[in-house]
């Protein structure tokens, strides 16, 4: 998954980039992408990107709604494929 990746490659994962693909805040990872929390809330900042990705199941659309700074292209980083 995209989260994996940010930890193989040690992607700075506070704060945001605007020359990345993503905007990744607070800790990731913290229920083992169960979809039990939304701290792995990531921003895709590419829409082209955004609308390749599989939809969001209802699961993720629920612990999104909980995610701080919620935004069109929001997504959970440890869904994302
Ligand atoms: Fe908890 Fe992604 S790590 S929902």
């Amino acid at each position: 998954s995209m989260l994996e990746a940010a930890h193989e490659n040690d992607i700075e994962l506070e704060g945001k980039d605007h020359d990345a693909l993503w905007a990744l805040h607070f800790e990731i990872d913290a229920c083992e992408a169960s979809l039990a929390c939304s701290t792995c809330h990531v921003i895709v900042m590419d829409m082209d990107y955004y609308n390749k990705l599989e939809d969001p199941t209802d699961e993720e659309n629920d612990m999104l709604d909980l995610a701080f700074g919620l935004t069109e292209t929001s997504r959970l980083g440890c869904q994302v494929i």
